[in-house]
């Protein structure tokens, strides 16, 4: 069965695939053209701090394989393409991988695959020396994204390290969810084409996602906490001990 989420993202692949990503107005499709060079630089940031972050925590990086979970439209599977031998995006939104292709392809890089996601990444082949997953697991409902995490970790090569986000704290959780459930049912009625998809927000506890860290055998683990619109991010960043 399809989880409403990904319904959801299946549409903004098509609807407006860069504003989707980062949901600023200067990203949406209209305006995207001129506005294009600050997005990709964006990813590019992102890239340089999450390899210091996982470099200073666990030691020297390797740069053989990277993987990127919910890859987008490509705006961190770019750098990562510079910077790794070999790069794997998944996503599950085909709108939205098709455009990461197009940007690839576009610069002539040859060395990035892209598939789509399931819970066991089960498209996915081998290990990797750094995983990262930037502002994604946060859209995914708790259940699902826990099996995706462990099947992240789970990829992390010995002396290899994680970034990865989430969100632990969403405030009124309960008003959250009945505003979800409101605003479909409104776009139902109005018409899909006519209201844009909603982009539902999770919240992860601390210990279980500790828990699991651990139990995938990433011993050490230190994050990165920020709240915005009330709720609390993490920046998770973990390696694997040789
Ligand atoms: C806000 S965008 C972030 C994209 C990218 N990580 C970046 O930082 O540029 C969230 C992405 O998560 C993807 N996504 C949502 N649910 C997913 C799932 N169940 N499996 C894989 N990707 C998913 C969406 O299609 C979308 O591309």
């Amino acid at each position: 069965m399809i989880r409403t989420t990904d319904a959801d993202w299946q549409e903004w692949g098509e609807r407006d695939p860069y504003f989707g990503v980062v949901t600023h107005s200067q990203f949406r499709k209209d305006r995207f053209k001129d506005n294009k060079e600050e997005f990709f630089a964006s990813g590019e940031r992102d890239v340089e701090l999450a390899i210091t972050q996982a470099g200073r925590f666990g030691g020297p990086l390797k740069f053989g394989r990277a993987l990127d979970f919910a890859c987008g439209v490509g705006r961190l599977l770019i750098p990562l393409s510079h910077r790794f031998e070999e790069v794997v995006g998944v996503d599950i939104s085909h709108g939205m991988m098709r455009e990461a292709r197009k940007n690839i392809d576009e610069l002539g890089r040859n060395n990035v695959s892209i598939h789509e996601s399931d819970d066991d990444l089960s498209k996915v082949s081998g290990t990797f020396d750094f995983v990262l997953s930037k502002i994604a697991l946060q859209h995914i409902p708790v259940q699902h994204g826990m099996r995706m995490l462990r099947s992240l970790l789970n990829r992390v090569n010995s002396g290899g390290g994680a970034v990865l986000d989430f969100s632990v704290e969403v405030e009124q959780p309960l008003r959250k969810e009945f505003q979800y459930h409101k605003y479909r049912l409104v776009r139902l009625l109005k018409g899909r084409d006519k209201i844009e998809p909603p982009m539902k927000m999770h919240s992860y506890s601390l210990r279980d996602l500790l828990r699991e860290f651990d139990d995938c055998g990433m011993k050490d683990i230190s994050m990165d906490i920020q709240k915005h619109f009330g709720v609390v991010f993490v920046a998770t960043i973990s390696a694997r001990k040789p």
